[in-house]
């Protein structure tokens, strides 16, 4: 599909990344990184206390950088037995810069003495849309979750950060076992997304009619000639 506008996606994360360029495929945008839209990234501290906050703060500041619609997730793991941690810290969970790896294996240490029935969790997601085109300075921010529990180790490769330990209720397998596909059908971000979808429809058709308009105005010099 031939893309109208540019949006730019307010993450380093390459995970996330690629989901929601997948996740906005029917939709005629041209999905960029900061680094795609920006020749100096500014480093945004994620200090809010809930995803929303953290979403909204990334979303504001990217979008007064680039001037460009702009969109935000911010997301993590919430385990109900660690009294909702990892939680907006789920990126740097083991410590400051953690890798996936070591913050999957805090997760485990943390909860070794846990039983099944105390492993509950929930991925969390809160995306943010800031326009700062829009007269109204349109901001709009749409949460998503999806239900499931802690493995007791890791298993499979799909995916990023915590999926091989989070087995998705109502399945035997952990986010990590699921194609792009069918994580993209049940995650928390495909379903915080399919709340935005029909506002980014909206923005893009908004567009589609204003270049058509301008098209179909005759150029200042060949109304002169007339
Ligand atoms: P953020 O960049 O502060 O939003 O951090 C998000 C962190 O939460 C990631 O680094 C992952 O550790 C975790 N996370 C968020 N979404 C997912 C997911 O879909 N799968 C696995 N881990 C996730």
């Amino acid at each position: 599909m031939t893309a109208v506008m540019s949006i730019v996606v307010a993450t380093t994360n390459r995970g996330k990344l690629a989901e929601i360029r997948a996740l906005l495929g029917d939709l005629a945008v041209e999905v960029l990184s900061p680094c795609d839209a920006l020749s100096d990234v500014p480093n945004v501290i994620e200090d809010g206390d809930t995803f929303e906050a953290n979403a909204l703060k990334k979303a504001r500041v990217i979008a007064a950088e680039s001037m460009m619609l702009t969109l935000a997730d911010d997301s993590g793991l919430v385990v109900d037995s660690l009294g909702g941690r990892p939680g907006v810290r789920s990126a740097r969970f083991a410590s400051e810069g953690a890798t996936d790896g070591e913050n999957n294996a805090e997760l485990l240490r943390q909860m070794c003495e846990l039983g099944d029935e105390l492993r509950a969790a929930r991925f969390r997601c809160a995306i943010a849309l800031v326009d700062p085109w829009s007269a109204e300075g349109d901001e709009i921010v749409v949460e998503g979750s999806c239900e499931g529990s802690i493995a007791h180790q890791p298993t499979g490769t799909g995916g990023f950060g915590y999926d091989p330990l989070f087995v998705v209720a109502g399945q035997e397998r952990t986010m990590a076992e699921l194609s792009e596909d069918e994580k993209n059908q049940i995650s928390h971000r495909a379903k915080a997304l399919a709340k935005l979808q029909p506002k980014l429809a909206a923005i893009v058709e908004e567009r589609l009619t204003t270049a058509a308009r301008i098209l179909s105005t005759p150029p200042p010099s060949a109304v002169s000639r007339k």
